[in-house]
C-alpha cells in the first residue's frame, strides 16, 4: 500500500438546507467568502498540505463548481485585451491549480455515501476528507498538521477542536484518552454524535477533516443508513475503530462552519480584518459602528 497521502475527496453533494434562500440555485460551496468561493478555501489547504489530486463529490446542480476550477476562455481573452494582466492571473491560477476529478453522487444518501462515491478514484492508498463548509485559519494548514501526525502514527486521523459547555451537544464529540507523548493526540476509542454535555465523553469535538485508510470503504459499503436516514460517515469510521487504530488531533488553528449563515458572517468579518488592501478600512469602519 502507498502510505502517502496524495489524494483529498471534497464531499460537495448536499442540498445546503441550511444557506436557503442563496443556495436554491448556487451551490453552498460557491458562496463567497470576502471573494473566493468557500471550496477553494479547502482546495488550498490541500494543496499547500501537499495533496496531488482532489477529487471533487458534487451532485445535481453544482455546473458551477466545475467551471469555477476550469479555464474561461471569453474572460481570460477579454482580460487579456484589456492588459488586466493581475486579474488574468488569479483567474487562470484557479483552473492550474491541481489535477481534479468529478463524481456523481445521484443522490444524497449521507457523508458516508458521498466518501464510498470516491472509492474508484482514490483506489488502495490512504486519503484525506475535507468537508468545504469547515475552513479552517491555521498556519501551518490543518491537513498538513494531520498528515504529519499520519506519517508518524499510519494510522486514520479526525481532526478535533476543544469545545467547552453545553455547546458540545451541536457536534459529534471523540472518546478516548490522551497520547503520552503529544497532548493533541487521543487514542480513539469511540464517538458519539451529539451528546448532552453530562453524556459527553470529551471535549473534542469532531470537525471536517479526516485522513482515512482505504478500508474505510469496504465497511461503508456495509453500513446502513443511520441518523438522518442517512449513510453516516461516522458509522463507517466506528466499524474502521473495530479493526484499526483511530486517532483524534486537536489541531491548531480556528475553524468557521461557512455552511451555516452565523459561522458565515464570524469567517467573513475575521478574513476581512486580515486582509492587506483593506482590513485596517474595515477595523475602522467596525468600530465607528459604536456597538
Ligand atoms: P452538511 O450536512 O453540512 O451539508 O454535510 P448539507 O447537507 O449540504 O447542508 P445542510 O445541512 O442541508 O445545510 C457536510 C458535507 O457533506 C456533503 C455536503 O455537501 C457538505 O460538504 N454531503 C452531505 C454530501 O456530499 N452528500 C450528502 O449526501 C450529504
Amino acid at each position: 500500500m502507498n502510505k502517502k497521502v496524495r489524494k483529498a475527496v471534497f464531499p460537495a453533494g448536499g442540498l445546503g438546507t441550511r444557506f436557503l434562500p442563496a443556495t436554491k440555485v448556487i451551490p453552498k460551496e460557491m458562496l463567497a467568502l470576502v471573494d473566493k468561493p468557500i471550496i477553494q478555501y479547502g482546495v488550498e489547504e490541500a494543496l499547500a498540505s501537499g495533496i496531488e489530486h482532489i477529487i471533487f463529490v458534487t451532485g445535481r446542480g453544482k455546473g458551477a463548481m466545475e467551471d469555477h476550477f476550469d479555464y474561461s476562455f471569453e474572460l481570460d481573452h477579454t482580460l487579456e485585451r484589456r492588459g488586466k494582466n493581475e486579474i488574468l492571473e488569479v483567474s487562470r491560477g484557479i483552473a492550474s491549480m491541481a489535477r481534479i476529478s468529478y463524481v456523481r453522487q445521484k443522490e444524497p444518501l449521507g457523508l458516508g455515501h458521498a466518501v464510498l462515491c470516491a472509492k474508484e478514484l482514490v483506489g488502495d492508498e490512504p486519503f484525506a476528507v475535507i468537508l468545504p463548509d469547515d475552513v479552517i485559519d491555521a498556519n501551518p494548514p490543518c491537513l498538513k498538521q494531520m498528515i504529519k501526525v499520519f506519517n508518524e502514527k499510519q494510522g486514520s486521523i479526525i481532526a478535533t477542536m476543544a469545545v467547552d459547555g453545553p455547546a458540545i451537544s451541536a457536534y459529534g464529540c471523540l472518546a478516548g484518552s490522551v497520547d503520552k507523548k503529544n497532548p493533541r493526540i487521543y487514542n480513539c476509542t469511540g464517538m458519539v454524535e451529539k451528546p448532552k454535555l453530562e453524556k459527553a465523553p470529551s471535549n473534542q469535538a469532531i470537525i471536517g477533516r479526516y485522513i482515512l485508510t482505504p478500508r474505510v470503504f469496504d465497511l461503508l459499503e456495509k453500513t446502513t443508513p443511520g441518523a438522518g436516514g442517512e449513510i453516516q460517515l461516522t458509522d463507517g469510521i466506528l466499524a474502521l475503530l473495530k479493526k484499526e487504530k483511530v486517532y483524534g488531533y486537536n489541531f491548531k488553528g480556528k475553524r468557521f462552519d461557512a455552511g451555516d449563515k452565523f459561522g458565515m458572517l464570524q469567517a467573513t468579518v475575521e478574513f476581512a480584518l486580515k486582509r492587506p488592501e483593506f482590513g485596517e478600512k474595515f477595523r475602522e469602519y467596525l468600530k465607528g459602528l459604536g456597538i
